[in-house]
C-alpha cells in the first residue's frame, strides 16, 4: 500500500553514487532525474565510509547536476552487518508482535540487540501448529545512522532506509514479477560487494553478503599488469577510459584471461552459497538465476555463474521495464549505467507514506 510521492532513490555504493526519481502514473513508471558520481577507491572501502566529507559533497553535487530538488530520499545498507534469518514463533496477533519481536530477535542475532534496528515481516502462518514464520531483519544501527546522517549532512531528508537485497527484489517483482511456485535467485554484483536473494514462492528464503564484486578484477588486473586503477578499471570495462565518450583501446589479451579467472572465482563464492541454501533450506531447486549489478556488464560473469550452479542465468537490466524521455535523461548515461541502477531505482519506487503488508 503506497501513499506520497515517490521518494528519491539513493545509492551509495563502493565505486559510485547513484540517484533516481521516478514518476509513476497510470501508463507506468518512468525516470524522471538520473545522477551519477564516481568516488574514489578509497572513499568507501567494504561498506565502511573512510571519507565522509567526499561523500556529503558527492551527494549534494548529484542532486545538483541532476537537477533534483526533492529532498525526502530513501537510502539503503548492506554488508555483512545485515542479519536475515527466517524464525519461527507462537502465534501472536500484530500488537502482540510488536512488543515481543525484540525479545525473539535477541535469540537469533549475534549481536548486542541495543545496536541494532529489528524488522520483521510476516511470511506464513501456520494455525495447525500455533507457529507464524517471520522473516527477521537486523541492521547495525551505527550503520543506518551514519548513512542517515551523510544524506541529512547534504541536506536531504532520508525517509526510508532499506536493504539492498530487498529492494532489488522489489524492484525485479515491479519488472517481471515473482513466480509464485518456483524458486529463483537474484544477485547483484556490485564493486566490493555481491549480494544474493534466493525467493521461494514469491518470498525472500535466504539472503547472503559475499565480500567480493567487481574490484577483484581491476586489483588483480593492477597487479599483474602493473598499472594504476584507472587503466585497470579502464581494461576491464573493454578499454574505454571512461564509459561517457572515451575511446576504446587496445585491452591486453592478459586482460580477458584475469576476467574469466576472476569472474570463475566470485561464481564459485555464489555456488557455495547455493549449495548451502539447497542443503538446508528444504525449499524446491533454483529455476534460473538473475544476474544484475556494474559487474553484471561483463559477460563471463553470467556464464561463470551458470556454469558452476548449473542453473540458467541471465543478465538482468534494471530498467527494463522503466520509460526514459531522453528530454529528462541522458540517454547514454542510463545505458552506460543501467546495470548500476537496480538499487537506486528500487528505492526510489518507495514512496512517503507507506503501511505494512
Ligand atoms: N561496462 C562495465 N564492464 C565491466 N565492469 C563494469 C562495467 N561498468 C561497471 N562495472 C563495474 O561494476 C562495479 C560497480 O557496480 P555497482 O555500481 O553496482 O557497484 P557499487 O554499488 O558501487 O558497489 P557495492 O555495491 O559493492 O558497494 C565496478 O566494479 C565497476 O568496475
Ligand atoms: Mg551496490
Amino acid at each position: 500500500m503506497a501513499d506520497g510521492k515517490n521518494l528519491v532513490g539513493v545509492d551509495i555504493g563502493t565505486s559510485s553514487i547513484k540517484v533516481c526519481q521516478l514518476k509513476e502514473s497510470r501508463r507506468g513508471v518512468s525516470l524522471l532525474r538520473l545522477g551519477y558520481a564516481p568516488l574514489a577507491p578509497q572513499t568507501i572501502v567494504d561498506g565502511q565510509v573512510m571519507d565522509s566529507g567526499v561523500v556529503i559533497e558527492t551527494l549534494q553535487r548529484v542532486f545538483h547536476n541532476a537537477k533534483i530538488r526533492q529532498k525526502e530520499c530513501a537510502i539503503s545498507v548492506s554488508g555483512q552487518t545485515v542479519i536475515i534469518r527466517k524464525i519461527s514463533v507462537p502465534m501472536m496477533t500484530q500488537a502482540e508482535l510488536d512488543e515481543q519481536i525484540h525479545w525473539e530477535a535477541e535469540q537469533h542475532i549475534p549481536f548486542d540487540i541495543k545496536d541494532v534496528q529489528v524488522d520483521y515481516q510476516v511470511l506464513r502462518r501456520r494455525p495447525e501448529v500455533s507457529q507464524m514464520d517471520l522473516l527477521l531483519v537486523a541492521a547495525k544501527r551505527d550503520q543506518i545512522n551514519d548513512y542517515a546522517q551523510l544524506a541529512r549532512d547534504a541536506k536531504l531528508r532520508p525517509v526510508v532506509c532499506d536493504i539492498d537485497a530487498f529492494t532489488v527484489q522489489n524492484l525485479f517483482e515491479f519488472s517481471r514479477g515473482l513466480p509464485p511456485d518456483q524458486t529463483i535467485a537474484i544477485i547483484n554484483v556490485g564493486a566490493s560487494l555481491t549480494s544474493l536473494n534466493i525467493v521461494a514462492g514469491g518470498v525472500s528464503a535466504f539472503t547472503r553478503e559475499i565480500a567480493s564484486g567487481g574490484n577483484i578484477i581491476t586489483d588483480e588486473i593492477q597487479k599483474q599488469l602493473g598499472v594504476p586503477f584507472d587503466q585497470a578499471e579502464a581494461y576491464k570495462c573493454g578499454g574505454a577510459l571512461d564509459a561517457q565518450g572515451g575511446q576504446p583501446g587496445m585491452v591486453p589479451a592478459q586482460v580477458v584471461q584475469i576476467i574469466d579467472s576472476v569472474s570463475d572465482a566470485i561464481a564459485a563464492e555464489i555456488q557455495r552459497s547455493l549449495d548451502f541454501f539447497m542443503a538446508t533450506s528444504g525449499e524446491a531447486e533454483i529455476m534460473r538465476i538473475f544476474v544484475t549489478g556494474g559487474s553484471a556488464n561483463l559477460v563471463s560473469l553470467a556464464q561463470a555463474i551458470e556454469r558452476r550452479a548449473r542453473v540458467p542465468s541471465e543478465v538482468w537490466s534494471p530498467i527494463e521495464r522503466i520509460a526514459a524521455d531522453p528530454r529528462d535523461v541522458s540517454h547514454q548515461l542510463l545505458q552506460a549505467r543501467a546495470a548500476q541502477l537496480s538499487v537506486a531505482l528500487g528505492l526510489a519506487l518507495r514512496h512517503e507514506k507507506e503501511t505494512r503488508t
